[in-house]
């Protein structure tokens, strides 16, 4: 009997351990979360491998992006620079519109959880392992579910402009940055010799891509220091963008490009939203006081008044009414 009693003890506590020990792995962020970053903005790049002619299976989904070929394989082209896909800056007054939806939703999510997504488990058609080893996997997973971040803490979403401070970026733009991209962000043209276009200008147009480059740093330049790695805040990485919109630009005319498409409209676009809303309760009010009223012209009289016998108008004394 004792026997059993201490084999069923050191049975459980062998399983608690167990139990304890796989939450222990899962908890564990396994991979280098910063690279993942940079397997996000283009791995093509990264893991160094060619994606099909064709387009993605998911691309002929959406008939909104006419974009084709090798960037229907991006992260960012479905998935957006702010994670947010369709209901960030690729939103419906974007060229680049999908409809697709953003990646913030598996933060927090499990290991398991989110790799599920690139072996063909969740989605056959969203399967990469044809082009990720276990690796870059690893290291993609890291990054969705430890380094995604709201960029509306960092940027104001109608205007494009850094929410940081220019005169702290400053200081960390000479120190950090001004090697390789000059004291005026032009030393390193994005552009061409016709067309230049320099650090503000993409700063300023794209300031959601420049936040991630900023961060995870750039798949064309291994020598481009990420912030990530640096150890730097969020403030900092918002401070430096400030920064980075303040200086000289190769093509002044051109706009945040989430504003692109529409103009100046866009910031009345956005909040024409809650005037719908509204507008469309005004309207139920009202309709809802039409039918109020109809029903009580329509509906039978009650009780007192109509009952024949007049009972009831004696009750109450309405009976001079009666004639
Ligand atoms: C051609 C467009 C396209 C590309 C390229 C693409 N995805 Fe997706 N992704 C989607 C669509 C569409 C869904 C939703 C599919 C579904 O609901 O079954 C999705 C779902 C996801 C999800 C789940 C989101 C959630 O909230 O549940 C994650 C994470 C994700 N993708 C990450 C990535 C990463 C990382 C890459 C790059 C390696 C990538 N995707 C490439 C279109 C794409
Ligand atoms: C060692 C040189 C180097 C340093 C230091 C460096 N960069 Fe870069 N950066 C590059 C190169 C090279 C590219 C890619 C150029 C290209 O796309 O043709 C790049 C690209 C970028 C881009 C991408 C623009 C785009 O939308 O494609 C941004 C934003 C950027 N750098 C900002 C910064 C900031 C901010 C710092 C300082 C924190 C910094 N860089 C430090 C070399 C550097």
């Amino acid at each position: 009997m004792r026997r059993i009693l201490a084999f069923t003890f050191f049975a459980l506590l062998a399983a608690l351990c167990l139990v304890a020990a796989g939450r222990a792995w899962d908890a564990q962020v396994l991979g280098d979360a910063v690279r993942g970053g940079r397997i996000y903005d283009n791995w093509i790049v990264v893991v160094g491998r060619q994606a099909p002619a064709t387009n993605h299976p998911l691309w002929d989904t959406q008939e909104s992006n006419r974009r084709s070929g090798a960037v229907t394989w991006l992260c960012t082209e479905c998935h957006g620079w702010d994670y947010k896909g369709a209901d960030g800056a690729y939103g419906v007054f974007s060229t680049h519109y999908t409809g697709f939806i953003g990646t913030l939703g598996v933060v927090g999510a499990s290991q398991q959880d989110v790799l599920s997504w690139f072996n063909g488990t969740r989605n056959t058609s969203h399967d990469f392992t044809a082009y990720f080893d276990a690796v870059d996997v690893m290291d993609l997973v890291a990054f969705l579910r430890t380094r995604q971040i709201d960029t509306n803490l960092l940027i104001d979403r109608f205007t494009g402009r850094s929410l940081g401070d220019p005169q702290q970026g400053s200081g960390l733009y000479e120190s950090t940055c001004a090697s390789c991209h000059g004291d005026d962000g032009a030393e390193i043209n994005f552009g061409t010799l016709q067309d230049p276009l320099y650090l503000a200008d993409m700063a300023v147009v794209d300031p959601w891509r420049s936040v991630h480059k900023i961060r995870f740093g750039t798949p064309l330049s291994a020598a481009m220091p990420a912030a990530e790695d640096l150890g730097w805040s969020l403030t900092r990485v918002a401070d430096v963008l400030a920064y980075a919109q303040t200086l000289q630009r190769g093509n002044p005319s051109l706009r945040p490009f989430s504003a692109v498409a529409t103009g100046p409209v866009l910031e009345s676009q956005g909040n024409i939203v809650p005037l719908v809303w509204a507008s469309a309760i005004l309207l139920l009010i009202v309709l809802a006081g039409v039918a109020y009223d109809y029903y009580q012209r329509h509906s039978p009289q009650p009780g007192p008044r109509k009952t024949p016998n007049g009972s009831g108008q004696a009750k109450n004394g309405k009976t001079n009414h009666k004639h």
